[in-house]
């Protein structure tokens, strides 16, 4: 996985089949999907409850692009090892969830994966000032994590703080929550690049309707373009 700052789209699977996992990946990538963003909660650090690394080794055989695994679990470094064995590319845990996430970063980097560390609305960016150069990857939440489906909450000021706190460094700041082609925008402009979209992708769609993934994709994209070209050209 090269980095680069291009818009990547991550489609959330909490909206999908979940009888139907396998199909449900395979369409969102061949409607253009960047990355597979896979939510793992633990019903303890929020209050609903997903799945866990034996599920996610069998959503790896189906992955063909990035499998990004956001856990929302706590404790997060006993099962490391566990997300490594499932394939997952990246591996994002919450400031929150414990109290050593500088540890926590060197062990998922340790494991073989790519490292990200994820922001609840209400931690500041300063948060993990110490830490930025064990990260690959910065989730800033624009929900409260637990459900898709919620309103967005506008975090566009912490987005630009971590812009700066970032510099030249090689991470991806992805906004995961609420993101739809009017939400979007403002984010990319402010230096976001992975967008996570759960319900924004798969409203109304199927995997035997899955053109409607794509133009949910599509219509995301569209409402970004200028401002990705903006920040590109400002930010070389
Ligand atoms: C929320 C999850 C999100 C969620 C986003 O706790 O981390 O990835 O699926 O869903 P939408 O896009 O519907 O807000
Ligand atoms: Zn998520």
């Amino acid at each position: 996985m090269n980095f680069d700052r291009t818009v990547k789209i991550a489609p959330s699977i909490l909206s999908a089949d979940f009888a139907n996992f396998g199909a449900e990946i395979e369409a969102i990538e061949a409607q253009g999907a960047d990355w597979v963003h896979v939510d793992v909660m633990d019903n303890h650090f929020v209050p609903n409850l997903t799945f866990g690394p034996p599920a996610v080794k069998a959503f790896r055989k189906h992955v063909k692009t990035v499998m990004d695994v956001h856990l929302m679990i706590s404790p997060v470094d006993p099962s490391i090892e566990a997300y490594a064995d499932a394939g997952a590319d990246i591996l994002t845990a919450h400031v929150e969830a414990g109290p050593h996430i500088h540890r926590t970063l060197q062990a998922i980097r340790s494991a073989g994966m790519k490292a990200g560390v994820a922001l609840n609305p209400g931690t500041p960016a300063e948060s993990i000032a110490h830490v930025l150069d064990l990260c690959d990857l910065v989730c800033v939440m624009t929900v409260n994590p637990g459900f898709g489906g919620q309103e967005f909450i506008d975090m566009t000021d912490k987005v630009h703080s971590l812009r700066r706190m970032i510099g030249d460094r090689p991470i991806n700041i992805e906004i995961d929550g609420g993101v739809d082609p009017n939400t979007a925008p403002s984010l990319v402009a402010a230096g976001a690049n992975v967008l996570v979209a759960g319900s924004a992708v798969f409203k109304g769609g199927s995997v035997a309707t899955s053109q409607i993934y794509g133009h949910n994709i599509t219509a995301i994209r569209d409402a970004i373009d200028d401002k990705e070209s903006s920040f590109r050209s400002s930010n070389p």
